[in-house]
């Protein structure tokens, strides 16, 4: 092997590169030098299936004419690591504590009135001082002020109207008076277009954050959030609900001339966040693998969740300690930045 290059490859050597090959494969790894015919040898090798699931391959020989693509990963990944929000709805504070204990600091809900029970709970707010907390759910605006009381309230991810803006707009305001830090909100958007799913229509995001940077003074625009149709099939390629929420954010960007590096774009759930951050997710909404599936009391006539199980649930015989624990752990391994 050797060292030698073409000069315009000198920049990729001993870097993580992200190679698109001819045919749709995709490999990462690292580039260690040339063969005596000048095709690119590459150590660590990851061969990324359309799944998102990575086949690890070692060192591999790519010929240089077959590649489309070359890139140094550390260019092509955000400039700041992904956001973990673990989705504790339905799961008891004790959860949450352990999953705080081991360094986690988002946590997201669904319903203003559980989250403002977790978050007012005793031991959360003794043992977590540092905890953010997300609101996931659909907001109705007569519990806007509910909402805004709740301790440690971090970013609100489903604001969906201009009505509902100027609802927390106003809110924040009043409850927390003109000195404070502006509230951080995302607006949900209906990217699949399904009846059932809340959000904004796309084609009304622009205005929309125009609307909320231009007139609601007390908010902060954070980004975008998207949920998608559930059980989307990767083998299929991109998901369509992570791209329309890309180009929605350019198309924000664009027409409002705010930086693509400040407007954050929320999606991705257990079961593809990977391929979120993969496309540029910079924030990642994660319940069932980290604390197991949820239990709802009428579990057969009520379906709130009809995502598929992607892990099996705690065991009713494993003690709440134990599953934190084993939550906790898996928390660990999804190595997602907390910012
Ligand atoms: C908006 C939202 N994001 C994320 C999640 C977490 O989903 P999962 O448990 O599949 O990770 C939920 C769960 O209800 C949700 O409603």
């Amino acid at each position: 092997m050797s060292k030698a290059h073409p000069p315009e490859l000198k920049k990729f050597m001993d870097k993580k590169l992200s190679l698109k090959l001819n045919g749709g494969r995709h490999v990462q790894g690292i580039l260690r030098g040339f063969d005596p015919f000048m095709n690119l040898v590459v150590d660590d090798s990851l061969e990324m299936g359309p799944g998102g699931q990575q086949n690890s391959i070692g060192m591999v020989v790519i010929r240089g004419n077959s590649i489309i693509m070359l890139e140094a990963l550390e260019r092509t990944l955000p400039a700041v690591p992904p956001r973990l929000v673990a989705v504790s709805k339905t799961k008891p504070p004790d959860m949450v504590v352990e999953a705080y204990r081991q360094g986690q600091r988002n946590f997201g809900e669904n319903y203003v009135n559980e989250l403002v029970d977790k978050a007012s709970d005793p031991l959360i707010l003794a043992s977590c001082p540092e905890i953010k907390w997300h609101f996931i759910g659909h907001l109705q605006k007569n519990n806007v002020n509910k909402l805004l009381g709740v301790p440690n309230l971090f970013l609100v991810e489903t604001v969906d109207s201009m009505k509902l803006a100027d609802r927390v707009n106003s809110s924040w305001q009043r409850l927390r008076g003109a000195s404070t830090q502006r509230l951080k909100v995302m607006l949900q958007i209906n990217t699949s277009g399904e009846q059932s799913k809340h959000g904004l229509p796309p084609e009304e995001a622009v205005n929309t954050v125009k609307h909320i940077v231009s007139q609601c003074s007390a908010l902060h625009f954070s980004g975008l959030m998207t949920i998608g149709r559930h059980g989307y099939d990767l083998t299929l390629g991109p998901n369509p609900d992570f791209q329309m929420l890309l180009s929605r954010r350019q198309e924000v960007c664009d027409s409002l001339k705010l930086p693509l590096e400040e407007v954050e774009l929320s999606m991705g759930m257990s079961t593809d966040f990977e391929h979120a951050i993969e496309v540029g997710a910079t924030n990642v909404r994660v319940g069932s693998i980290i604390f197991g599936n949820r239990e709802y009391p009428n579990s057969a006539a009520n379906t709130p969740n009809p995502s598929p199980a992607p892990s099996p649930a705690p065991s009713p015989e494993k003690s709440s300690k134990v599953v934190s624990e084993e939550a906790a752990k898996k928390m660990q391994h999804l190595t997602v930045s907390g910012h």
